[in-house]
């Protein structure tokens, strides 16, 4: 299969981009003073300000193009129909379906698929009003003051953001709810120090139900309780296990009765609309749960009907492409003006690259193009005191997602208009730069004397032309948030077609985890340590010599 590269449209925006190249993003912004209402999208809740990119009005008719040419219409038709989208594991990815009206979900090998979702939505309302109303032990124990969530990866990181994100503005008498994810046992220890073994209930979140890190997380958190003095039935009556294997559940000790499913057709990273943000609905109320799903739902309604020009994710898919294939940039950076969203980039380098950091097409050729940058950013203002002076003068360009929201979240604490003006003077700062006469009149407004204005005007001077896009979105609520996240998978989905890999299998990971295995073994088995290479075997004697090992 030949790659985008061959296709007309790319070899034409290749030439297109030497035109481009004599161009300023001051200079374009100075030719259109209508430059914003030409490269926005948005309604009165999300706008998507796409105009601080390198890019003409031919740029995006080149970029949609693109999309054309990978067949994205066909693609996305796929994917909403459940069509095998995820070749290699030879399934459907149909996340869509968890959060679409169950009467318009596509029917899978004779399943009902809104049928089953129906069932598990109104399961998780039943368990959520049980838990916050203190009605979940069956009356006979205490109720239920602490919720911890045990899971990694996408069992994790969605529910997380969520709960971090909006938790606080839960109605009262909500639970506490915790998310334990790694195997090192600090968060573990940390979370149930604050926990009472009586009045705390574990959810098991992992799809396969053979997750390392949460399998141990599970011992040592039935380990606590049995240590507390609970019976047996008590400690079973603590767990709740969220999983497409509800098969491995009872050989894992755990309750069989106890099970809310998912399914394999579900991606890990596309699954918090599912039973895996069992613990969100607890956190805000399953009505709060439905608000996100009907945001996301809004979301796709918009990918699937939007003209290719106007449809927020496609648009910012190929401007990611434009970057990291048409200028070769590797990293992309995700900068939220609010803590509410300070797990946004971790969320978002799962669902990114475990998506498609991939060197193999969807034909198991390896691609000649480059696929996902390394997705990475902060909290702004936080982050303009971290990285943003390599943003502003470092050696090669890195396009930034800025993500703002307008109503103040902070209940007054904050000041909002400091916050937003932060915001926006970034990316103008980013798009504008400081040039050698700016850079000079403001040394000399600081009454810097001329040798000093010669030495310092190289360190001074900002580049600029360094684009950015801006998502606002009005208020933040589980409607907006949910929009904004379907928006972040659809733009994964969108890059994968264009790039011709497959964004639901993640083959990779597998490979650490089988060697991690074979260590355990070698850490035993001094023959079988011998066959590791001289650095793992250096760096376990030396643990040993610790007593660590
Ligand atoms: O990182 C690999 C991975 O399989 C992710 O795709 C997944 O979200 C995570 O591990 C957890 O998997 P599970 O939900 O099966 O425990």
């Amino acid at each position: 299969m030949d790659g985008f590269k061959a296709s007309p449209s790319w070899i034409s925006l290749m030439q297109h981009r030497r035109v481009l190249s004599g161009l300023s993003l001051r200079n374009l912004f100075e030719r259109d003073p209508h430059r914003f209402h030409r490269f926005s999208i948005g309604d009165d809740d999300l706008l998507l300000d796409y105009s601080k990119n390198l890019i003409t009005g031919e740029t995006m008719d080149l970029l949609t193009s693109l999309a054309e040419e990978a067949d994205l219409a066909g693609w996305r038709e796929a994917l909403f129909a459940g069509e095998t989208v995820n070749g290699s594991e030879g399934r459907p990815a149909l996340h869509t379906a968890l959060r679409q009206n169950p009467a318009e979900a596509p029917r899978l090998e004779g399943m009902d698929v809104g049928g089953a979702v129906a069932e598990v939505l109104s399961r998780m309302r039943e368990i959520s009003e049980a838990v916050r109303g203190g009605r979940y032990f069956g009356g006979a124990g205490d109720p239920v003051t602490d919720v911890v969530n045990l899971g990694i990866g996408g069992s994790d990181l969605g529910p997380r953001l969520l709960v971090d994100a909006l938790g606080d503005q839960a109605p009262e008498g909500a639970p506490r709810v915790h998310f334990v994810a790694n195997l090192d046992g600090v968060e573990l220890r940390r979370t149930l120090a604050a926990c009472r073994p009586e009045s705390t209930l574990f959810l098991v979140v992992s799809k396969s139900f053979g997750t390392l890190e949460t399998r141990i997380n599970f011992e040592r958190a039935r380990a606590w309780l049995a240590a507390a003095g609970l019976s047996e039935h008590a400690v079973r009556e603590r767990f709740l296990a969220v999983t497409a294997r509800p098969d491995r559940v009872e050989a894992l000790g755990l309750d069989p009765g106890r099970v809310v499913p998912l399914w394999d057709w579900v991606g890990g990273r596309y699954s918090l609309w599912s039973a895996v943000g069992l613990s969100v609905a607890i956190a805000l109320g399953m009505d709060a749960f439905t608000d996100l799903l009907a945001g996301a739902a809004a979301m796709d309604e918009h990918f699937r009907g939007a003209p290719l020009a106007e449809n927020m994710p496609a648009v910012m898919a190929l401007l990611g492409i434009w970057y990291a294939n048409g200028f070769g940039i590797p990293d992309r950076s995700v900068v939220p003006y609010t803590d509410r969203l300070r797990l946004l980039p971790n969320y978002l380098q799962q669902l990114e690259m475990e998506s498609n950091g991939k060197r193999v097409g969807r034909d198991g050729r390896s691609v000649d193009h480059s696929t996902a940058p390394s997705v990475w950013g902060q909290t702004g203002t936080n982050a303009q005191h971290a990285f943003f002076q390599a943003l502003h003068q470092g050696t090669y360009m890195i396009p930034v997602d800025f993500v703002g929201v307008g109503e103040d979240v902070s209940g007054g604490w904050g000041d909002q208009r400091q916050l937003l003006a932060n915001l926006m003077a970034q990316s103008r700062a980013l798009m504008l730069g400081r040039d050698e006469r700016e850079a000079r009149r403001e040394m000399e407004r600081e009454g810097l004397d001329e040798e000093r204005i010669e030495a310092l005007l190289p360190f001074r001077v900002c580049p600029g032309g360094r684009p950015s896009n801006t998502l606002l979105m009005r208020s933040l609520t589980p409607r907006s948030l949910g929009r904004l996240l379907a928006l972040y998978e659809h733009r994964t989905f969108v890059q994968a077609v264009i790039w011709r890999i497959n964004p639901f299998d993640q083959w990779g990971v597998e490979l650490g985890k089988q060697l991690a295995g074979d260590l355990m073994r070698a850490l035993d088995d001094p023959a079988a340590a011998e066959e590791m290479d001289s650095s793992t075997e250096g760096l376990v004697a030396r643990l040993k010599d610790w007593g660590s090992l």
